[in-house]
C-alpha cells in the first residue's frame, strides 16, 4: 500500500524536537518537577489543582463543563474548595488511605471533584462506565473489595450491595436521598472547606482500572502516584499542552484514557479543561469545540469515522478555527482517516498508541515528527520499544512480531489486582510483551498489525487483519468493518469481513463482489475477504474498539467470553 506522508509542520518551528528530546531525556529530571522531589511525598489531587492556586493561578479556569445547552465553568480555586469538601464527605463515611472507592455515575463535575477528593484521602479510585450493569458491577467491586461507591440514583440499583460484603457505604449524589445511602448532596453543603492532604509515597495506590481479557474475568489493573511524572511529561510533549490551551478528551473516565489524559495529563499541565457530558452527535462535539474554543484535542478513530461518515458539509456549518493539534488513541487509525483530517479540519491527526497495563502513551506521533499515515509512530522519550520473537529475541525491521517494551517506566502498572500469575504472564525476561503485533520499519516507525490472536494465517501468508479493515473503509460504501480468520480445511483460515455499511447503501451481492475487488486490487489477493457479511452495527467496545472475539464467536457459534466492556446500545 503507499504510505502518505504528512510533513511537521513547516509554519511552526517552535515544536519540541524529538530526536534531541528522546537523545537527552532522563526520568529523573522531570522529576524535579514535583515537590516529591525535595520532600519524598507527593499527591495526584495536590499536583493537579492545589498546587496551582499555591503558585498563583487559583483563578485561572480548571474546567468547563458542557452537556446539551448547560454549561458551568471552575477555576483551579473551585476545583480545589470543592474536592476539599468532597473529601470531608468521604472521610466521614469512613475511607481511609489505600481503601478502593469506586465511582459509578454519568460525566458530571461531581464525578471529577469526587475523584479529586478519594485522591487527597490517599484512596484508590475505581472508575466504572455508567453503562455497566449489575453483573460488571459486582465482578469489579468484589474484586477489589470496594469499601465506598459513589453513585447516581439512575445506577444505585445496579449495585448488588448483598453480594458485596466489603461494601460499607453507598453515596448518593441524587435529591431526596433514603436513609440507606450517604446523601452526598447534604453532606457536601455542611462539609468543611478545608482538607489535610495525605501526602503519598511514590509507588502507593493511585487508580485502579478493570480491562477486559479476551476471556474470563476483568482483571485489575493497578497503577501508582508515580505515574504522574509521565503523564505530566507526555501531556507537555505529545499533547503539547501549553498555559493558554483549552483541551478536550472525549473519552469516559471508565477508560484509562478519560483519567490518564482525561484529567492527569491536562491538569498536571495547568491546561483549561472540558468535559462534554451526553451522547456523541456531530452537531454536539463540533458545537463543543466551537462555543469552548478549543485548541487540543483528543478522541479515538471511532469517532473520528462517525464524523467522516457524517459528511464533510457539516464541518463547515462551524467555526473550528481554534483547533490546532489533533491526537487520536485506542485502535488503529486508518490512513484515510488522516487524510480525510487534512482535508477537513487542515490538521493531522497524531495517532497514540498504549495500553490500559502502560499507564500512559508509549508510541507516538511526537507534535514534530513527519506523519506516515497509518503508523502509530515512534516511542515517546524515555521508553524503548522494540519487536521480539516469542523467545524474547529482537527481530529486524520489516518483520511482524510481538510488539514489546523494556517494562521500567513511570505509568507501568504495578500489579493486576489479586493476581499475579497474571501480571508474570505479561513479561519475557526485561520485556513487557503487549499482546499486539507489529512491525518496525527501516526509519523506526512502528506498525499496528492486530491484537497477535487476531492475526489471520491464510494460504500460508500472515495477513494482519487492520490492513484489511483500512482498505474496507477506503471503499465508497463502506463505513466499518471487522475482519476475521475463519477456519477453512483448505486454506488454513479465509478471510472474512463484517461490514456496515454507509447511509444511502443497501446490501446486495453486486455490492460485495465490487467490495472485494476493490480489496484484492488495492491490497493483495491473498487479502481481498473471500466472505462478507453486512451488519447493522459491528460489535464495538464503549471505548470504541471493534471486538473482533466477538465476531469470531459469532461466526464459529462459540462463547464470546466476557462481554462487560461491549457497548451495548
Ligand atoms: O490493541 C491495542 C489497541 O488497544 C489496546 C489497548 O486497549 P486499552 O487498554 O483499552 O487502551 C487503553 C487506551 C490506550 C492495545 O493493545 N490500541 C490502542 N491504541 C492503538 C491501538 N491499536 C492500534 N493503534 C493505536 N493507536
Amino acid at each position: 500500500m503507499k504510505v502518505e506522508v504528512y510533513k511537521s509542520t513547516d509554519q511552526n518551528p517552535n515544536l519540541t524536537n524529538y530526536e534531541e528530546t528522546r537523545d537527552n531525556f532522563d526520568w529523573q529530571e522531570v522529576e524535579k518537577h514535583f515537590s516529591w522531589h525535595e520532600t519524598g511525598k507527593f499527591n495526584m489531587a495536590y499536583e493537579c489543582i492545589d498546587k496551582h492556586v499555591d503558585d498563583g493561578y487559583g483563578d485561572k479556569t480548571a474546567l468547563h463543563y458542557k452537556n446539551g445547552d448547560s454549561r458551568s465553568s471552575y477555576t483551579f480555586k473551585d476545583l480545589k474548595t470543592a474536592s476539599n469538601k468532597a473529601a470531608n464527605v468521604l472521610k466521614d463515611a469512613g475511607v481511609e488511605k489505600g481503601d478502593r472507592v469506586f465511582i459509578f455515575m454519568a460525566r458530571s463535575p461531581e464525578l471529577y471533584t469526587s475523584l479529586l477528593g478519594a485522591l487527597k484521602i490517599g484512596a484508590i479510585v475505581g472508575p466504572l462506565f455508567e453503562a455497566f450493569m449489575e453483573k460488571a458491577v459486582k465482578d469489579r467491586l468484589q474484586n477489589s473489595e470496594a469499601k465506598v461507591i459513589i453513585t447516581s440514583p439512575e445506577l444505585v440499583g445496579r449495585i448488588p450491595v448483598d453480594d458485596l460484603p466489603d461494601l460499607e457505604k453507598v453515596i448518593l449524589v441524587g435529591e431526596n436521598v433514603s436513609a440507606d445511602y450517604v446523601d452526598f448532596k447534604t453532606e457536601y453543603e455542611k462539609a468543611s472547606d478545608e482538607f489535610d492532604i495525605e501526602w503519598l509515597d511514590k509507588e502507593d495506590g493511585l487508580i485502579l482500572h478493570y480491562t477486559s481479557g479476551s476471556t474470563g474475568q476483568p482483571k485489575g489493573v493497578l497503577h501508582v502516584q508515580y505515574a504522574m511524572v509521565q503523564h505530566y511529561i507526555s501531556g507537555k510533549y505529545v499533547l503539547d499542552l501549553k498555559e493558554d490551551d483549552v483541551y478536550w478528551c472525549t473519552a469516559d473516565p471508565g477508560w484509562v484514557t478519560g483519567t490518564s489524559y482525561g484529567i492527569f495529563a491536562p491538569w498536571l499541565n495547568r491546561a483549561t479543561n472540558v468535559v462534554v457530558g451526553g451522547r456523541f452527535s456531530p452537531e454536539a462535539w463540533y458545537g463543543a469545540i466551537e462555543d469552548l474554543n478549543v485548541t487540543v484535542w483528543y478522541s479515538a478513530p471511532t469517532a473520528f469515522r462517525m464524523l467522516m461518515g457524517a459528511g464533510d458539509e457539516i464541518v463547515k456549518k462551524y467555526d473550528l478555527s481554534s483547533l490546532r493539534h489533533v491526537l487520536s488513541v485506542g485502535e488503529p487509525l486508518n490512513p484515510e482517516v488522516v487524510k480525510w483530517g487534512m482535508d477537513v479540519y487542515h490538521l493531522r491527526i497524531h495517532d497514540t498508541w498504549w495500553m490500559t497495563e502502560t499507564g500512559a502513551h508509549m508510541i507516538v506521533n511526537f507534535p514534530s515528527m513527519d506523519i506516515k499515515g497509518g503508523s502509530m509512530g515512534k516511542p515517546i522519550p524515555g521508553v524503548e520499544a522494540a519487536i521480539i520473537d516469542d523467545s524474547g529475541n529482537e527481530l529486524p525491521v520489516n518483520r511482524m512480531g510481538n510488539l514489546a517494551l523494556k517494562a521500567n517506566w513511570p505509568s507501568m502498572m504495578r500489579e493486576i489486582w489479586k493476581n499475579k500469575p497474571k501480571f508474570d504472564s505479561y513479561f519475557i525476561g526485561e520485556w513487557y510483551v503487549s499482546g499486539d503485533s507489529a512491525y518496525q520499519d527501516e526509519d523506526g516507525y512502528f506498525w499496528f498489525q492486530g491484537r497477535v490472536d487476531d492475526v489471520i494465517m491464510t494460504a500460508g501468508e500472515r495477513v494482519g487483519p487492520f490492513e484489511i479493515e483500512s482498505k474496507l473503509v477506503e471503499h465508497e460504501a463502506v463505513q466499518e468493518a471487522g475482519v476475521i480468520g475463519k477456519p477453512d480445511p483448505v486454506r488454513g483460515e479465509i478471510v472474512k469481513a463484517f461490514i456496515s455499511l454507509r447511509e444511502g447503501y443497501s446490501p446486495s451481492d453486486e455490492l460485495k463482489e465490487d467490495i472485494r475487488v476493490y480489496v484484492k486490487e488495492g491490497l493483495a489477493a491473498h487479502a481481498a475477504p473471500r466472505e462478507i457479511e453486512f451488519k447493522d452495527k459491528l460489535p464495538k467496545t464503549r471505548s470504541g474498539k471493534i471486538m473482533r472475539r466477538v465476531l469470531k464467536a459469532w461466526e464459529l457459534n462459540i462463547d464470546a467470553g466476557d462481554l462487560s466492556s461491549m457497548d451495548d446500545d
